[in-house]
């Protein structure tokens, strides 16, 4: 007879997550099942949208000889620190590539920092509404989420205040943030960084869409690579960057006072050490890889502008709005309260089959808000936009 075992108690409370699938995930499933059309916004993979590839150029790199040796560095290859360190001259910043770790992304990056800076049940805080992959980040490194507010007046504000900060070990910015898109601006960044000063905190910089603007912006910050006045941590990678999510390739770039700094590389260097993550063949191709990027993300970014142009005609003079796009993949929509966000995202999948996120998914507030990615193509794209009006058109 099968002996029937408990798993009380033998699993981590940190991996204790609520695997109960919501109403929207089990309609979704249901749908595909019986092979009924989905039109799908919260696409973001870029290799399954069909963008272009340079596929043998990429093929090729990856197929470098030298890749047959180990030299294991735990900053990762020196030719692949280089070429990050060009992508930054690009921008006009200078990079020691000393101070550049390469990773096996940009999530590993956080980890790896959240390891470095805070002990278990410290914390850092990250902005509200966010992306969730954060919080499940700090959860498997036993760290604790503090939060500040981006407010919404026809564009979005980031707000930390001493407040929010206290107690922690490090503030989380993304720039541009996902989802809303809101690039830092140079008058937060300024106080930001006093913040931190003031609190003895680090920043974290997470840049992955910081080249995918949607319009110019002569107020905003740029990249924080080249910061030299709090203990700063830059993350990017390949993922965004150059359409590349596969590769599982990112970097962390060290920047701030020098004494921060070199105990920081030299406390980052084991913690590496001991990893030793990044594959050799992705690590020796990424000289080419960062050339070709540019020709993906051009693709990238045309798609996104013209989604969400398409986005902003279909709701013109309709009962829902598109909040200001300044950068990123996503955009936002504020939809009559007449529903919650998730009963709209539901109704709008039995209806239409488009399926899309509702905001308090990211933890918007308010449930009026349904998040749409701008990747997909412009034909599944224009359709849902319509489907989706016209449901809240009706709905009225
Ligand atoms: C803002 C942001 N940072 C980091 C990541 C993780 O990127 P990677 O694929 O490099 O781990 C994502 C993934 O979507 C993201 O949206």
């Amino acid at each position: 007879m099968p002996v029937a075992f408990s798993s009380l108690g033998m699993f981590s409370r940190r991996t204790n997550w609520d695997r109960q699938r919501n109403r929207l995930a089990e309609l979704l499933e249901a749908r595909r099942e019986e092979g009924r059309p989905v039109y799908d916004l919260t696409l973001a993979n870029p290799t399954e949208l069909g963008i272009e590839y340079p596929a043998g150029e990429l093929l090729s790199a990856l197929s470098n000889p030298q890749a047959l040796r180990y030299q294991p560095d735990p900053k990762g290859l020196l030719s692949g620190r280089e070429a990050v360190c060009q992508y930054y001259r690009e921008k006009g910043i200078r990079v020691d590539p000393s101070r550049i770790f390469l990773t096996a992304g940009t999530s590993e990056a956080y980890s790896l920092i959240f390891k470095l800076l805070c002990n278990a049940g410290e914390s850092v805080v990250v902005p509200k509404p966010s992306y969730p992959l954060l919080d499940y980040l700090a959860q498997v490194s036993d760290v604790n989420l503090g939060r500040y507010h981006l407010h919404y007046d026809h564009e979005w504000h980031l707000n930390v205040d001493h407040e929010s900060a206290k107690g922690a070990k490090a503030i989380v910015v993304v720039n541009p943030h996902n989802p809303t898109g809101a690039f830092l601006k140079r008058r937060e960044h300024r106080d930001i960084v006093r913040i931190a000063q003031e609190n003895r905190l680090a920043l974290i910089a997470d840049e992955v869409f910081i080249d995918y603007p949607l319009v110019e912006d002569d107020r905003r910050f740029g990249s924080t690579a080249g910061d030299a006045e709090a203990l700063t941590f830059t993350l990017n990678g390949l993922s965004k960057l150059a359409g590349l999510p596969q590769m599982k390739l990112g970097w962390i770039v060290l920047a701030g006072p020098p004494s921060l700094v070199t105990e920081a590389m030299e406390r980052l260097e084991i913690l590496c050490d001991t990893f030793l993550s990044v594959n050799s063949p992705v690590q020796l191709a990424l000289p080419e890889l960062m050339r070709t990027a540019g020709r993906v993300r051009s693709q990238i970014l045309q798609r996104v502008k013209s989604n969400c142009e398409t986005l902003r005609k279909a709701t013109l003079d309709s009962p829902c709005s598109v909040l200001n796009v300044e950068g990123g993949w996503y955009a936002i929509l504020r939809v009559p309260q007449i529903r919650s966000d998730e009963e709209w995202a539901i109704q709008l999948l039995e209806q239409t089959g488009v399926y899309l996120f509702p905001g308090y998914f990211f933890d918007f507030v308010g449930h009026k808000y349904l998040v749409v990615s701008l990747l997909p193509d412009e034909q599944t794209f224009t359709y849902s936009v319509h489907s989706l009006v016209s449901i809240i058109e009706q709905s009225r």
